[in-house]
């Protein structure tokens, strides 16, 4: 059953660090797929889960650059979200290895970037960022029911409040907004946990979404400094204005997702600051009601099994 979208009390907050979430957990032959694993909150988090003794498994489009970041911490695989082909041929090889999933966090993504089109013409962050990984967790379901207890976890974001699913428009060909089309995507995540977890629950596997916190992460590429004064970020001179978390802090809800004891039997909700999010319509902290809409994140799921040609849950 999901989880009421309502705090637990979990003794951590905005300034716990991936390593305080993980204390006296052993993750020692357990294997964790960590997408985005190579750069910013993702590296973060590979490196606490292999800390903890996870083995952890990098999937990157940038293969290079991902072994120097990820070095001893984990293994390296090739991977773009936004080629349904490269989806495909991770998973085949993935799978072809025969191992369990313990633990899947979807933390790769890209933020307001310049309108771009991928594949079939998709809208680059909703494909990015939702696409890609529905594709991935769907191919690799198997291998996440057969560990017996695994959790999804979907990076999403505070930016999810910038927009709803636009049903009539998925692909933004009435006019590109790069914030609306973030908000779109970050608002896919959220719903597809809500949907993951209401078909997979009886499995035993279970998904979360989050908000990691604001950290300054090459996740801003696209952002001019200028855009960034002017959302009040940043002062002219460079000071930020913004308490920014550190990545170890911008690390915690997802590590916190993925293993915490105190989310036994739950799922299907919207995480912050290590908690469980309050549902939110005005500037308080929490989640929209629309991302957590039950029917539409039944929606989501049939528009983007037809869009990918992928469902775990075809019967
Ligand atoms: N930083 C924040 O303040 C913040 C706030 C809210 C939510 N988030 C969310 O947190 C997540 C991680 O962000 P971050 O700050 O750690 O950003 P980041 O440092 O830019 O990391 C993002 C990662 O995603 C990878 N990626 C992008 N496109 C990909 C593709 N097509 N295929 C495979 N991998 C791809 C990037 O690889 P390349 O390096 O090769 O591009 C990079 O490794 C994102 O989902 C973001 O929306 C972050």
């Amino acid at each position: 059953m999901t989880t009421p979208q309502h705090k637990i009390g979990s003794g951590f907050g905005a300034r716990s660090t991936a390593d305080e979430v993980l204390a006296g957990i052993d993750l020692t032959g357990r294997l964790a797929i960590v997408t985005g694993g190579y750069s910013g909150i993702g590296l973060e988090t590979t490196r606490a889960l292999a800390k903890a003794g996870a083995r952890v498994v990098v999937p990157a489009r940038r293969v290079e650059q991902a072994r120097d970041a990820v070095g001893e911490l984990g293994e390296v695989d090739e991977l773009d979200l936004g080629d349904l082909a490269s989806v495909h041929a991770f998973a085949d090889r993935f799978l072809a290895t025969g191992r369990d999933i313990d633990i899947m966090v979807n933390s790769a993504g890209i933020m307001a970037s310049p309108e771009t089109r991928v594949g079939p013409g998709w809208e680059a962050q909703f494909a990015t960022n939702h696409l890609g990984h529905f594709a991935l967790v769907n191919r690799l379901w198997p291998r996440l029911v057969s560990a017996g207890g695994a959790r999804v976890v979907s990076v999403s974001s505070i930016g999810h409040r910038a927009s709803d699913i636009r049903w009539d428009d998925l692909a933004f060909e009435r006019g590109y907004d790069k914030w609306a089309a973030y908000g779109q995507a970050k608002t896919a995540n959220v719903l597809f946990a809500v949907e993951l977890d209401r078909l997979g629950a009886d499995t035993g596997v279970r998904a979360f979404a989050l908000h990691p916190g604001g950290i300054r992460t090459p996740l801003q590429r696209h952002l001019p400094t200028e855009e960034m004064v002017a959302l009040g970020w940043f002062a002219e001179d460079g000071t930020p204005l913004f308490e920014f978390k550190t990545p170890e802090q911008g690390a915690a809800t997802q590590t916190w997702a993925a293993t915490s004891p105190a989310l036994a039997g739950m799922g299907g909700v919207y995480l912050q600051d290590c908690e469980v999010a309050e549902v939110s319509t005005d500037d308080a902290p929490g989640v929209r009601p629309y991302a957590v809409d039950q029917e539409s994140a039944r929606r989501l799921w049939t528009v983007s099994a037809s869009l990918t040609g992928v469902n775990a849950f075809t019967r």
